[in-house]
């Protein structure tokens, strides 16, 4: 990949020009680029799903000047939302020349086994943690891939929980998935241990399944955001001081209010999701276990944190679980997910969850920093007034002047567009 300074500009170029740069400055095929104009083919997408009629796109866009633990990426987006690329790309240029530093955990799946009509649920606790190595051998295949790379089930914890239809005993097992997202796995792990705690306990199993509440998998990011930048950013309407403190203040009200916190973290999602589709991965096990993630104090809180350092910086940190493979499922059969992991050139889960991670942290700075000072719309105006004008029928030219014209005149309306395209 070529210098931050040149994709600085890359929203400025034309499709064709984009391609172009595209072709120069990275490891993309001839084939690779056929595909960004007829993605999925039928047999594919009828493959991939049961009674599929067709396949339906969305755009994919990419971010640029994010440069992560010393890496500088290009981030592909897929999502239907205006100024959400813009935003991201934005957030990452304002951490330069510094940008993002972020780690993972290690790829620690929890899978649930059931028991119900277990007739000692304490004494059958005791025989499971007593037999805890002899389990997670039985069901441990050292033939697998997984378990030759050091993954496969590590642990478990057997727990009494009260239900509506009385207790039942839940064996929590951990599973290292290396670089799959791990539902397949943990699932026949949990199916092959559940007759064996039957066994052993004289209950009867019901639910064998992974858990989307992947607290032992989580990814943190963190950037600082200087003063200087920050005023440069906004070319001197505001202080550097002021923008921290404005931001800090709308940070203070997510803190406390889980009516601002659920927008606040749907901002964060915006970004994670967006790349969460383009690499093929499972977008609602993120989502669920984002926001499982936020409640588990029992109260809804923001993903982020934000706090001045001592030079009255601004640091963003962020925290959540990322259950995301490389290997598997869509991420492996969508042609463009496989385009997506080569144009982040990420080799292991745990590096993709590093992106993904930075990316939500930069995806709600932006919205932030647009929210405590000039307001979400300004920067939303223009792209919304394009979305206008294509819905008024503009094509190729007409629409950027209608667009224009719109802005100017702070009157974005399709009647508006309407009658400037008569
Ligand atoms: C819109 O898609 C996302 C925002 O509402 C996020 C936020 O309020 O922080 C702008």
């Amino acid at each position: 990949m070529t210098s931050q300074i040149k994709w600085n500009e890359f929203h400025k170029k034309s499709l064709q020009e984009k391609i172009d740069f595209l072709k120069k400055n990275t490891h993309l095929t001839k084939e690779e680029f056929t595909l960004l104009e007829n993605a999925l083919s039928f047999e594919t997408a009828n493959n991939m799903i049961e009674n599929a009629i067709g396949t339906f796109q969305l755009p994919l866009g990419i971010a640029t000047n994010f440069k992560i633990n010393g890496i500088e990426r290009l981030i592909p987006f897929v999502i239907e939302e205006p100024s959400v690329v813009a935003a991201a790309s934005k957030a990452a240029e304002i951490t330069l020349p510094q940008g993002f530093t972020a780690s993972t955990d290690e790829p620690i799946m929890i899978g649930q086994v059931q028991l119900v009509n277990v007739p000692d649920a304490k004494k059958a606790i005791k025989a499971i943690e007593a037999s805890k190595k002899k389990l997670i051998d039985s069901i441990n295949d050292p033939s697998s891939t997984i378990f030759k790379q050091g993954g496969g089930a590590k642990n478990f914890e057997a727990k009494i929980i009260q239900t509506t239809r009385g207790e039942c005993v839940c064996v929590y097992l951990e599973v290292n998935v290396q670089d799959a997202m791990g539902a397949n796995t943990v699932n026949s792990m949990c199916e092959k241990l559940a007759p064996l705690l039957e066994e052993l306990t004289g209950g009867e199993a019901r639910l064998r399944i992974l858990s989307n509440l992947a607290v032992k998998r989580l990814a943190r990011a963190k950037a600082v955001w200087t003063k200087d930048n920050l005023e440069k950013s906004f070319k001197g309407e505001f202080t550097g001081e002021e923008i921290i403190e404005r931001f800090l203040d709308c940070y203070a009200f997510a803190e406390a209010d889980p009516y601002r916190a659920v927008t606040h973290n749907k901002g964060i999602m915006n970004g994670i999701d967006a790349v969460v589709i383009a690499t093929g991965n499972d977008f609602r096990a993120i989502e669920a276990g984002a926001h499982a993630f936020a409640s588990l104090t029992g109260r809804y809180k923001p993903l982020t944190k934000y706090y001045k350092n001592k030079n009255g910086d601004l640091v963003g940190e962020i925290e959540l679980p990322l259950a995301l493979g490389i290997v598997g499922g869509a991420t492996k059969t969508h042609p463009l997910a496989q385009m997506s992991l080569k144009l982040l050139g990420v080799k292991t889960a745990k590096e993709l969850a590093e992106i993904i991670a930075c990316v939500g942290l930069a995806q709600n700075f932006a919205a932030v920093r647009a929210l405590s000072t000039e307001g979400i719309n300004r920067g939303h105006m223009r792209l919304h007034a394009n979305n206008i004008a294509v819905m008024a029928g503009a094509k190729g030219e007409q629409i950027r002047k209608i667009a224009e014209k719109m802005y100017e005149e702070k009157n974005v309306k399709l009647e508006r567009a309407k009658e400037l395209m008569k």
